[in-house]
């Protein structure tokens, strides 16, 4: 695709564009690489990802290819694929990305399941309810957002201390129009919210270790903001002030849900069953059969 093959007289159609990147994308170390050459590419040419497939045979315009090249380049330097396009998935929502903002992970779907489910069971015993939830560290808004869609009748506060990331999370409120159920504001954690006044704490906070972080994929490492990784020397410092804070801002019976790494979740769930204010305390595994999340209600 670039120096002595752009010569070559076969062109570079469709397929040949994804053969090509494939095969290069693995060398450089995506663990993904017909995804990511599929996406960029469709990206490229403004379709969806399955319209490639009934083109194979057509050789893209000299602006598409000259934008996937680019993006290709950067993608095999570490770049993730959703800052090269703007965009990610997420509980089938698109939100806009940028470096500011951690991009959107599957795992982290867990936490909205958990929150309807009993968000929904506490609908059925008080239908008119309004729901009162805070999404502590919001990054792009997508636990925030992705609730509001569901519950619209809820109040969901946003909260993130990063600048560059409420930026992008108001972006995503204004794309999705949730700016009259989601209120975002810049705070350290639950700082400023008043006692007694949530049924839901839901939170993916910074949970990795000092030492966990150099081990990290260097994608990761090199390109999301270290702010949304990085907890301290331990990696459960932001839970566990962010459980002890819950414990007052949470009304009686309300819900903590918390995203967590396998390797603190034993650790994190001793920490809030001793601590006298929580019951029910128990691990959610993801897809994967890991620890995932915790979750605790007030007493
Ligand atoms: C792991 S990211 C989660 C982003 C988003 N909720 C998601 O799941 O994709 C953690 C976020 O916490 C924010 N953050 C870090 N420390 C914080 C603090 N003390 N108070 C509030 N937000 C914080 C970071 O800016 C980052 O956006």
């Amino acid at each position: 695709m670039s120096g002595t093959e752009a010569t070559n007289q076969e062109p570079w159609t469709i397929l040949r564009l994804l053969q090509w990147t494939t095969e290069h994308l693995k060398k450089t170390g995506s663990s993904s690489p017909r995804l990511d050459a599929e996406v960029l590419l469709a990206e490229a040419r403004k379709c969806q990802r399955i319209e490639l497939y009934t083109a194979f045979a057509e050789e893209p315009n000299e602006e598409v290819k000259s934008k996937f090249r680019e993006w290709i380049k950067r993608r095999a330097a570490g770049e993730p694929v959703a800052y090269l396009v703007g965009k990610k998935e997420f509980y089938s929502l698109t939100f806009h990305v940028a470096k500011g903002c951690l991009i959107p992970r599957g795992e982290t779907e867990h936490l909205i399941i958990e929150c309807l489910d009993r968000a929904k069971a506490i609908r059925q015993t008080e239908p008119s309810r309004r729901l009162e939830i805070a999404d502590v560290c919001t990054g792009s808004g997508c636990v925030a957002i992705t609730m509001a869609k569901h519950l619209p009748n809820a109040s969901i506060l946003a909260i993130d201390i990063s600048t560059d990331a409420l930026a992008i999370a108001q972006a995503n409120i204004d794309l999705h129009q949730v700016g009259e159920t989601v209120r975002l504001v810049q705070r350290d954690l639950l700082d400023g919210v008043d006692d007694n006044s949530l049924d839901f704490v839901l939170s993916n906070p910074p949970y990795v270790s000092e030492c966990e972080f150099s081990n990290l994929d260097k994608s990761v490492r090199s390109h999301e903001p270290k702010i949304a990784l990085v907890s301290g020397p331990s990696g459960t410092e932001i839970i566990e002030r962010l459980a002890a804070q819950s414990a007052n801002k949470l009304r009686s019976s309300g819900w903590f849900l918390c995203e967590l790494s396998p390797m603190i979740a034993n650790n994190v769930a001793e920490i809030l069953s001793s601590s006298g204010h929580w019951q029910d305390v128990g691990l959610v595994k993801d897809l994967a059969g890991l620890q995932r999340l915790v979750v605790a209600r007030k007493k």
